[in-house]
């Protein structure tokens, strides 16, 4: 296994750092999540569901294993929902967080907050954690994933994007998630933290892996911004890191560093 990344060039001011496979990708995000943890011990830490960041969150599991007061004081913020699934569906972001990161890393339960699924008024519970931001932000970390659409949480691409946290309507791309592909009725909504919110982060970690992310990931290192590509914003900021794996880089020699 390489265990080195190589660095991709490109227009965006973010740094690329390919490396060999999803596992070595992985042990390089745990790594950075668990140094800047070390630093901050009550890091707000805004966590993206999905497959791409599993092994990432597993190995934090392990570290909290060996060092149980390692993640004691971190606050969680979660970045999105599905709107409609109850809290306790096993596809709810909530179940995802509570089962492979709440309870794997000893973090408490009061130091999770996030949308619920079902609000009777999901206006007011947008304001509500826009309200939380305010007073408890900005995020100091935020890991995410690249949805094959360029969507980053549930900000699909569009003529306009909503800047705060805001409940969004799904693409049919996001609607045959994985994790949402047991359930009969697929969500039509989801409620998302908002792209500034996203992007007043001090740092952002965004994950890419696998051959079906290679056409979003081409798209994002051409550096174009737009709304209709969301994850494009990420090149206005000033701390991100993408780590990616060869198989969604597919990059020849040439292009690295
Ligand atoms: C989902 C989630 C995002 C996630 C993205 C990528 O729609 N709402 O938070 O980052 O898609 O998911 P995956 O890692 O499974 O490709």
């Amino acid at each position: 296994m390489r265990n080195t990344p190589s660095t991709v060039q490109g227009p965006c001011r973010m740094k690329v750092k390919v490396w060999g496979n999803h596992e070595a990708m992985s042990r390089a995000a745990a790594g950075c999540i668990a140094r800047e943890v070390g630093r901050r011990p009550r890091l707000l830490v805004c966590l993206a569901t999905g497959s791409t960041p599993i092994r990432t969150y597993e190995l934090l599991g392990c570290r909290a294993r060996q060092a149980p007061a390692l993640f004691k004081q971190v606050r969680v913020l979660k970045l999105d929902e599905w709107a409609g699934l109850p809290l306790n569906d096993p596809g709810s972001s909530e179940a995802y967080l509570q089962q492979r990161v709440i309870r794997p890393w000893g973090v408490s339960q009061r130091a999770l907050v996030g949308f619920v699924s079902d609000p009777k008024q999901p206006k007011l519970e947008c304001q509500r954690i826009q309200n939380w931001l305010a007073r408890h932000g900005p995020i100091d970390l935020c890991v995410l994933g690249l949805g094959s659409n360029g969507h980053l949480g549930f900000n699909e691409p569009g003529r306009m994007l909503c800047p705060v946290a805001h409940r969004a309507l799904l693409s049919p791309q996001t609607r045959a998630h994985a994790m949402v592909s047991h359930t009969a009725v697929k969500p039509d909504y989801g409620l998302t933290l908002g792209m500034a919110e996203i992007l007043q982060a001090r740092q952002i970690l965004l994950l890419v892996s696998g051959a079906h992310k290679r056409r979003a990931l081409k798209r994002l290192l051409r550096g174009e911004i737009s709304t209709q590509f969301p994850a494009s914003l990420l090149c206005l900021h000033p701390r991100t890191t993408l780590l990616c794996d060869r198989e969604a880089a597919m990059q020849g020699p040439a292009h690295m560093t």
